[in-house]
């Protein structure tokens, strides 16, 4: 197996290795810059997804670091629409490396989701990072077409990583990926059943803060904002007294009345950029002070309650640094603008923020495909509130039994959440103390949340020692 402790010429016999094992070796990125020294692989690249079009996805792509021969493989989505799964999930998140604070180097993500897991990141749709079309109309895209690419995307790469076809395979993103997940396993799993050949080994799909159903999603927000005293009390009750959000659209005017389109526009007034929505509890970063501070060679890092609340800040530095580019592969047409988290040239179709995902997912139970929604309890953009309703919601209609009752689930003695199942197929847990990016804020729980979910292990519904006595 390629171990890069070596460096240099020993680089080359790894090569070889990855070429007898199958895998692309014009994929392998031998080392990125600044980074610390793994002893397992990593792959990034480009899989054509039509070839007239000139559209293409890009990929990053994690061995496990222990058994990466049999453990399974994990897709990972972030949402957006249009917000790079590379930069978002891989590198600041659940992968094996975060940017050092002076965005020039790397530094270990000990709690990667890759100790239980081989991960693959995609950016998607076409427009997304390093994804791209030669036709520009190509950026005007909507959520089926995003997820007929993955499909086609999925397929090319296994005929890349051949070995891993049969592996276990778990969906999972976040957010706007709750659209994504289940549309594309919807996908996978219509091909599997009209398929006499190969068939997509699906044994999972967990989302984590996802978008599931405007109706219920969008005032759990100002709910959230309202109990974390982020808005006045008279504000709070006039969105919940005038606002109908039945018909709730997602494209803006959101199809409510005056009243209440006054009193949201005045609550997010309120509630103010200064603070950081997708975890409330977290400081926030500068980003004028933090661009300085880059350019002149220094540590951007501000820490929070143990997280450092400039990271994507930093980053953005290290992607667009072209000795990283060209270490990972990307860029290969050398796009006309910079690298950025989310997408300025993706024109997504915002009524399909409209779509009600939980038929979907109630499919992909009758198939008896498991789904876990996790949700950061410190989000407000999608909070708990609203998923755990809509998890419940869903098991009603699936005619599910409580299996296991709500309660909380523990990690390292203490509690890490708070959890429930249905009918042994669909779980909801919190995640104590997490953003919206979960693994972000919470990296210990969340790999244990995680590596529950892919072994099909309940969470640990208690802890020694007894607080009695
Ligand atoms: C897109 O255009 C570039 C430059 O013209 C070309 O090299 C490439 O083959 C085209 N197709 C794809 C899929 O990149
Ligand atoms: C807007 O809301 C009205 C009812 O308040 C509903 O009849 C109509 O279908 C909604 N329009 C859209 C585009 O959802
Ligand atoms: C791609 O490369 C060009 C230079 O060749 C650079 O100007 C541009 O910022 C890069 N874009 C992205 C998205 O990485
Ligand atoms: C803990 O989980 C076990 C196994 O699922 C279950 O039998 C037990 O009732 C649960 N205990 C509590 C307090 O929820």
């Amino acid at each position: 197996m390629g171990r890069w402790w070596f460096g240099g010429f020993l680089i080359a016999v790894a090569l070889a290795v990855a070429a007898v094992n199958g895998y692309p070796e014009e994929d392998l990125v031998v080392n990125l810059p600044g980074q610390p020294k793994v002893g397992f692989r990593q792959f990034a690249g480009y899989v054509d997804v039509d070839e007239k079009a000139g559209r293409s996805l890009f990929y990053y792509f994690v061995e496990a670091e222990k058994d990466a021969e049999t453990t399974p493989l994990t897709l990972w989505l972030n949402g957006g629409p249009g917000c790079s799964s590379i930069g978002g999930g891989a590198f600041t998140e659940l992968g094996p490396f975060y940017p050092a604070g002076d965005g020039r180097a790397l530094r270990r993500n000990s709690m990667s989701w890759n100790r239980a897991s081989n991960l693959l990141f995609v950016e998607s749709p076409a427009g997304v990072g390093w994804s791209y079309s030669n036709t520009s109309s190509d950026y005007t895209r909507g959520d089926a077409a995003t997820a007929m690419d993955m499909q086609i995307f999925m397929m090319k790469w296994f005929e890349k990583f051949p070995e891993l076809k049969s592996r276990d395979l778990f969906l999972t993103g976040e957010s706007y990926a709750g659209h994504y997940v289940p549309q594309l396993a919807d996908l996978l799993l219509d091909h599997n059943a009209r398929s006499t050949r190969f068939k997509f080994n699906i044994k999972g799909i967990a989302i984590g803060n996802p978008l599931l159903k405007l109706d219920r999603d969008i005032p759990a927000a100002y709910e959230f904002f309202w109990s974390h005293g982020m808005i006045s009390d008279e504000i709070g009750l006039t969105i919940m007294n005038e606002c109908d959000f039945d018909d709730y659209t997602n494209a803006s005017p959101h199809n409510v009345s005056h009243s209440c389109n006054d009193a949201i526009t005045e609550a997010n007034g309120i509630v103010s950029n200064y603070i950081n929505q997708y975890d409330v509890i977290l400081d926030v970063c500068y980003p004028s002070i933090v661009e300085q501070e880059l350019r002149l060679r220094k540590m951007a890092t501000k820490m929070s309650l143990g997280v450092d609340v400039c990271m994507t800040l930093e980053r953005r530095f290290y992607f667009n640094l072209p000795d990283v580019q060209k270490a990972l592969h990307a860029n290969r047409t050398n796009l006309p603008y910079k690298w950025s988290m989310c997408s300025g040239v993706l024109n997504y179709n915002e009524a399909d923020g409209d779509i009600n995902i939980l038929p979907i997912l109630k499919k992909i139970i009758q198939r008896r495909v498991p789904v876990w929604v996790f949700s950061g309890d410190q989000d407000s953009v999608i909070p708990l509130l609203s998923s755990r309703t809509l998890v419940r919601e869903l098991a009603h209609e699936l005619k599910f039994k409580i299996t296991v009752p709500y309660g909380a689930w523990f990690h390292k003695g203490q509690v890490a959440g708070w959890a429930t199942e249905y009918g042994n197929l669909l779980t909801f847990a919190t995640v104590r103390g997490a953003a919206h990016m979960v693994p972000y804020a919470q990296p210990s729980r969340s790999l244990h949340l995680f590596s529950s979910f892919v072994h099909g292990r309940r969470l640990p519904n208690n802890t020694r020692p007894s607080i009695d006595d």
